[in-house]
């Protein structure tokens, strides 16, 4: 393995050759595009230990497909209760995101029926409204910042129709998103989850006694076998729903719309052919799975030769499983014919949640684009700006194209 320099200190259970003296999310920002900065992985061991695997943390990093797929599932092994982050700072459990199977599987059953794709469906118009309300604030202009004109608010003020939230906080929302994810200090990223905090806190006292949308009927009624959630489960839930549905799609619109602008055929192509979307929508989300999780070693054991010890932290980047030639072959580029799933909403117990309402949002999102403006594409001298920390997400996309005729 690469070691940069000599200055870091690695636990004496991890041998020298699994050792690698860098951060991870430095290295992914090393190229102009982080996943395939993030792809140079799969030249190296499966699985080795980084000074820096997550915010800082030292830890295993897991680097195939066929072991992060096996690794998810295996909670026994592999916990999500918390390791390091924002959330432990604040005493918050993301909730059922940090716990593992039977109480995982209690708090998941009071949310499951609120998004199946039946239940989707139902939101299908409100999502089309929201997408084509803010597509007609810059759609005369002939161009745009897709980021901001489009990609951050746009699963905000679902996340606020969701919640039952006045859409005039969505400004007050994206402020405290930016702060937590881009804030310059770890004082401003842990001083804006608080104020996310106390806001959600008021929230949740409005709600209880007048629940103003079934997901919030659901939380604030939730029965566990023996009694009520009670208010830090229920606030679990809350923060849950605004860290685990907004960067995320926020960060798979912002590289799918640089793909389709970067490709004329391929933009043309899905132009023509519509009922095509939703496959092309699950390949774009493999090409820039956005997410790397985390999990917490249960118990000394071995791990495909590895030895892993009690409590090791282990960074699971699934951008980087989702570049593996073996389970993806020519990986680098969109293909709708793949056979292999995709691992983008992770699986096992914690398969994402709010997996049909993101496909939903990006199919919606990827067709009002290109059945409104033809040649969509970054103009001439400018580019794009990007960020790879726990997501990687676009921060930048300027946007130019004709009306369609
Ligand atoms: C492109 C969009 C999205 C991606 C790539 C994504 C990805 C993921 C991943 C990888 C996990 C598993 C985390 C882990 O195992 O540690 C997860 C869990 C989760 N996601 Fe998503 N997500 C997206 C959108 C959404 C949306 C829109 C919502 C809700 C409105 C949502 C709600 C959740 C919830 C509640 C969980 C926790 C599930 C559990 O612990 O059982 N996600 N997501």
């Amino acid at each position: 393995m690469t070691t940069a320099d000599n200055t870091a200190t690695f636990p004496d259970h991890v041998p020298p050759e699994l050792r690698w003296d860098h951060s991870l999310e430095a290295f992914n920002s090393e190229l102009d595009d982080p996943f395939m900065a993030a792809a140079r992985l799969l030249d190296g061991p499966p699985i080795f230990w980084a000074r820096d695997a997550l915010q800082g943390a030292p830890g295993w990093v897991i680097a195939r497909h066929a072991l992060l797929q096996e690794a998810f599932v295996d909670w026994e092994h592999f916990s999500s209760t918390p390791g390091p982050g924002l959330m432990k700072l604040l005493g918050i459990k993301l909730n059922p995101v940090n716990f593992d199977p039977p109480q995982h599987t209690a708090y998941r059953k009071l949310l499951t029926p609120l998004f199946t794709p039946k239940a989707i469906n139902h939101m299908e118009s409100a999502v089309r409204d929201t997408c084509d309300r803010l597509i007609a604030d810059f759609a005369d202009r002939g161009s745009c910042d897709f980021i901001s004109d489009f990609a951050i608010p746009f699963p905000s003020y679902i996340f606020l129709a969701l919640m039952g939230m006045p859409v005039e906080e969505a400004p007050k929302f994206f402020a405290w998103e930016q702060m937590m994810l881009r804030g310059e200090t770890v004082e401003e990223r842990i001083g804006a989850a608080k104020d996310v905090l106390a806001y959600l806190e008021g929230h949740l006292a409005r709600q209880k006694t007048k629940p103003a949308t079934p997901l919030m009927e659901a939380i604030v009624n939730g029965q566990l076998a023996d009694r009520p959630l009670d208010d830090r489960e229920m606030l679990g839930m809350f923060y849950t729903f605004y860290t685990g549905g907004l960067d995320t799609v926020y960060g798979t619109l912002g590289w799918s719309m640089r793909y389709i602008a970067d490709r004329p055929g391929f933009q043309r192509f899905l132009r023509d052919n519509l009922d095509q979307l939703p496959r092309a929508v699950d390949e774009l989300l493999r090409l820039f799975s956005v997410v790397c999780t985390q999990r917490r070693v249960t118990r000394d054991f071995t791990f495909h030769g590895v030895e892993m010890r009690k409590d090791d932290i282990v960074a699971m980047p699934i951008y980087v499983a989702c570049r593996d030639p073996d389970a993806y072959p020519e990986p680098h580029e969109a293909d709708l014919g793949r056979k292999t799933p995709m691992l983008a909403f992770a699986s096992g117990p914690h398969l994402c949640l709010g997996m049909h309402l993101a496909r939903r949002e990006i199919r919606i999102a990827i067709e009002s684009f290109l059945t409104r403006f033809e040649n969509i594409h970054i103009p001439d001298g400018e580019n794009y700006t990007y960020h790879a920390g726990p997501t990687f997400n676009v921060d930048s996309l300027p946007l130019a194209w004709s009306p369609t005729t």
